[in-house]
Parts: C-alpha cells; structure tokens; sequence
C-alpha cells in the first residue's frame, strides 16, 4: 500500500488504520506500506512518531524508491523500516552498467548488515533477474513477471500458481560448504585463473560465495538456487585440481551471506594467530580445513566471517 506524504503528515494517520484493521480484521503482518525515500526523510522526527505507532499494530513500513532521495544513514537506523524497494533507476540496463551493480551490491550490503529485506523494482528481462539474483536480491517486482492485471486476471494466474505448486515451485535459495585438498600445492597463477573461470561462471549462473585457500586445502561456500548449486558441485567434484572433496553442509537458506555476484579466492596463510588448540594439546596445532570439516558450525562461522568485505579483498 503506498503512502503519500500528504496522508503521513495527517495527525490522525494510526487512528485510521486501528480503525480499519479492528473492522475489517485483516492482518496487520501482511500490509507493507510503502514510503517513498524522499517523503520518508523530508520530516524524520515527525514520521518517527507515526511509524512506530504504526510497527506496534504490527504494520510493516518499506522505503520505497530508495537511491533516489537522500537517506541519512543514521536516521534510517531510528526508523522502524523492514524493506529496502531499490529504485527501477539502478535496475534499468544493470546488465551492462557495473556502477548499478555496484550501487545494488552496496545496498544489499547495507540491507543485510541493517536485517532489512531488499525488493528489486523494474525488473524487466531476465538477465536483469539473474544479476539481481547474483547480487544477493532475492525479491524482484517488475514487468518481466507480469504486467499490472485487472482484478480478475490476477485472481486466475494465481489459481493457476497455486494449482501448480504455488510457493513449492518458487526457486529456493540453498547453500553448501565443502572442503577439499589440493592434489599439489597450488600456486598464485592457478588461483588466479581459478578467480577468472569463478567470476565469470557465477555471476551467469547467479552463484554468491566465497573460497577459501590454505596451506593446500580449499574450503568453499556456494549460495543460489539449489539447481545452479548441484550443477557446480558436480562440476568441481570433477576437477583433477583438488581430491577428497568432503561437503560439510548444505541446506535451503532463507537469504544469502555473501552479496558477491561471484567468489574470490582468499588466502589465509598470512593472517596471524590462525590456530586451533587440540584438547590436550600443549601447542596449539595449525588450522586446517580437514581438521574442522567435522564441525559443520565451525566451518559456517569461518567462512562466513570473510561476508563483511573480506571476500572481496583479492
Ligand atoms: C576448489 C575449486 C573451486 C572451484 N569453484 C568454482 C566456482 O565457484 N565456479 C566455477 O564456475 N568453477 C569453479 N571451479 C572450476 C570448476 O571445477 C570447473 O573447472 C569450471 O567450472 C569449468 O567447468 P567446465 O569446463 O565444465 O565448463 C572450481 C574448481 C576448484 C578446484
């Protein structure tokens, strides 16, 4: 439901949804209202006070248009927002501009570090959907689904979604860890053209994660639709690069760790203090992949850390 300025700059704006929502009934949980950037900034004290009268009837509140207007980050942080609509300005021609994927890398960045979920506006082709879906965008809206239908329209193609499946035939994020070592010590120019082929690959297939490499042993995170995911591993078990390829975990993922439209390789022999202490060890004994590929949340947590930036280093 969109909000115009106008409507939240009225006194009585809470009282007319408690009004609503108590006759009708309906649940609060399930209408988003949509506030454009601009409108939402324009008087942040103000819509505060309305906003969190609204979020304690259980309404959410999304920024809609956002990269257009000009949010202060600190003030976005007070306000009780659940969803970032990013602008259909960042989207149109994503497929050949890298400067708006790296405006919807930044703000899916942002969105993941705030909890906030992120809604890609003006989808309109697929190469659009699948560098949305690479950046770590997992809800788009635009013409490429369907076009605005009238009531009746839209009653039937839902019918027809829900006979088919419904949600079960939506494409599900999913995610895997695996360790492998090294057949011989790989050197910076095997890294190096690995990056390449994973770069390249991923970003068509809409493939997130990282890799790491240490002291010949590679420890790996794949994120995407579960398809693109199998289809990888299946690949890369095949690879005479690497052997004793052990999958720590994999599952289904309600959103993404790492933003990265592709994997970087990072190398973490020259970070200090990389040690695991055995149980009766008196020294503690060097980190390895292999060493903690039994310990599924181990390696999540090892992994995972290099989400904030890290993975993008090299
Ligand atoms: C440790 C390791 C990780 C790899 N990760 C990826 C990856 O993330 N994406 C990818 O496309 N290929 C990756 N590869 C390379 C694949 O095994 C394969 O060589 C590549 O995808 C090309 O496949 P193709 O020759 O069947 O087209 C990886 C290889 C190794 C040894």
């Amino acid at each position: 439901m969109n909000l115009s300025a106008r409507q939240l700059g009225e006194e009585n704006l809470p009282e007319v949804f408690a009004a609503i929502l108590r006759d009708t009934g309906a649940d609060p949980s399930r209408l988003l209202l949509e506030i454009t950037e601009t409108a939402l900034m324009a008087d942040v004290e103000a819509n505060l006070r309305v906003l969190r009268r609204l979020a304690e009837f259980g309404l959410r509140v999304a920024v809609d248009d956002f990269g257009t207007g000009y949010s202060s980050l600190s003030q976005l942080t007070r306000l009780p927002v659940d969803v970032l609509k990013i602008d259909r300005a960042f989207v149109d021609g994503l497929e050949r501009s890298e400067e708006n994927r790296a405006v919807i890398r930044a703000v899916a960045g942002l969105g993941a570090a705030l909890g906030l979920k992120l809604v890609a506006e003006g989808v309109e082709n697929d190469a659009q959907r699948q560098e949305l879906c690479a950046c770590g965008c997992e809800m788009l809206q635009g013409y490429h689904f369907y076009r605005p239908l009238i009531e009746a329209d839209f009653a039937r193609h839902f019918q027809a979604q829900q006979a088919d499946g419904g949600e079960a035939n939506a494409p599900s994020l999913y995610y895997l860890i695996y360790v492998s070592r090294a057949q011989v010590e790989v050197g910076t120019d095997t890294l190096k053209a690995l990056r390449q082929v994973m770069q390249r690959r991923n970003r068509l297939e809409g493939l997130s994660g990282c890799l790491l490499y240490m002291n010949g042993e590679f420890m790996q995170m794949i994120e995407g639709q579960r398809e693109a995911v199998e289809a990888l591993m299946r690949r890369i078990r095949q690879d005479p690069l690497h052997r004793d390829i052990r999958v720590v975990v994999e599952g289904s993922a309600a959103r993404r760790v790492f933003v990265d439209w592709g994997m970087v390789v990072h190398d973490l022999e020259s970070l200090p203090g990389c040690s695991l202490a055995g149980e009766d060890d008196k020294a503690a004994s060097p980190l390895t992949f292999s060493r903690v590929a039994d310990d599924a949340r181990l390696c999540y947590v090892l992994i995972t850390a290099h989400a904030s930036g890290g993975a993008q280093r090299r």
